[in-house]
């Protein structure tokens, strides 16, 4: 289904933390040289750990466009990188729900051109379909899915006139198969999935990849930021009983896998490093280093009912944990 990575040895044979990281090229690279990469959501998680390691490459083989929505959190970045990395890093304001901040980020490249798009930014929002209102299912959508879809149309006229480009995009294994009490976040991300797809098949024609970098559980800050309906929220009140009993063994058992399955941020970013890398990068990548079974069970059992049984068993069987 695509390409699984992690478990091997990383390409470049180093770490992420501590000592000094090998170079991504054998050379060093002059400013025009370099790749320019735009990431979105870079207060935090991913996006930041994506843009501390690319800022941090000792060859300077990147000019890193760090954005966030909210500058007033770019303190945690720029610690970071320890000040150091003035040729490689410019953070920028980007909230990809609006349209005008978004125009005005990418004319603040200074070189005019985006090589690597990462469509980073998200959040969650988690819970029973009834207890959600309508300016909270609006907002996930706007953020995950018109959010991504905005920011990617706003560069791709760049990418198509230089005939070269890679747009990467942090997908989730909510995307790829339905997780209970996330709805709307799977409505995002699998809508996501779809329209990442109906782009990998034109832009070939342009010389622009487009990969999706598939996530489960990551120990970031996404839980908790996501909107979440805790037990005892007066949006539950009207929450039938036995969805009430579901809903709790479900937050049991997420609190149970983000405790013992989690990846780190480095694990992810060395993904990244890997689509980025390749001539020939795949549609899709799995962090966790193969595709998840559950995921599997998807194309192997087209009729979907395979997998809801054991989606369900997993999560709601007392005896899981
Ligand atoms: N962590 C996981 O388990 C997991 C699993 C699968 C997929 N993912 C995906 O990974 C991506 C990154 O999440 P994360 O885990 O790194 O969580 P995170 O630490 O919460 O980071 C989310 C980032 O998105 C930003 N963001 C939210 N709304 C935005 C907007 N309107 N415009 C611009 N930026 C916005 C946040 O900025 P603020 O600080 O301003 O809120 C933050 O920088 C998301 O797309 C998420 O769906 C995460």
């Amino acid at each position: 289904m695509g390409r699984c990575l992690g478990m091997k040895r990383p390409w470049w044979g180093g770490t992420i933390d501590g000592e000094r990281q090998p170079s991504l090229v054998s050379h060093n690279v002059g400013s025009m040289d370099k790749k320019v990469v735009l990431i979105t959501g870079c207060s935090s998680g991913i996006g930041l750990s994506l843009a501390v390691r690319l800022a941090s490459d000792p060859e300077q083989t990147f000019k890193v466009y760090a954005t966030m929505r909210n500058l007033a959190k770019k303190e945690r970045l720029l610690e970071s990188v320890k000040g150091l990395h003035k040729d490689t890093l410019d953070v920028l304001q980007m909230d990809v729900t609006d349209r005008q901040s978004i125009l005005d980020a990418r004319d603040k490249v200074a070189e005019k051109r985006v090589d690597i798009l990462v469509c980073n930014a998200g959040v969650g929002l988690m819970g029973p379909l009834e207890a959600h209102s309508l300016d909270s299912m609006k907002q996930i959508l706007e953020v995950n899915l018109l959010g991504t879809i905005q920011t990617i149309k706003a560069f791709l006229p760049g990418m198509k006139a230089q005939r070269n480009g890679r747009i990467l995009v942090t997908g989730s294994i909510g995307g790829l198969h339905g997780l209970p009490f996330n709805v709307l976040y799977c409505a995002s991300k699998f809508a996501i999935e779809g329209a990442c797809e109906s782009l990998a098949v034109l832009l070939q024609h342009f010389n622009i990849y487009v990969s999706l970098i598939e996530c489960g559980p990551v120990n970031t800050n996404f839980l908790v930021n996501l909107t979440k309906a805790e037990l005892g929220d007066p949006s539950l009140q009207h929450v039938d009983a036995r969805t009430l009993g579901l809903y709790e063994r479900y937050l049991h058992h997420c609190s149970y896998v983000f405790q013992n399955a989690a990846q780190d941020t480095e694990d992810i970013v060395k993904v990244f490093l890997d689509a980025m890398q390749s001539p020939s990068p795949a549609f899709r990548y799995f962090t966790s280093g193969a595709v998840p079974p559950l995921t599997e069970l998807k194309v192997t059992q087209p009729d979907g009912l395979r997998y809801i049984s054991a989606m369900s068993k997993l999560i709601f069987s007392p005896d899981e944990q």
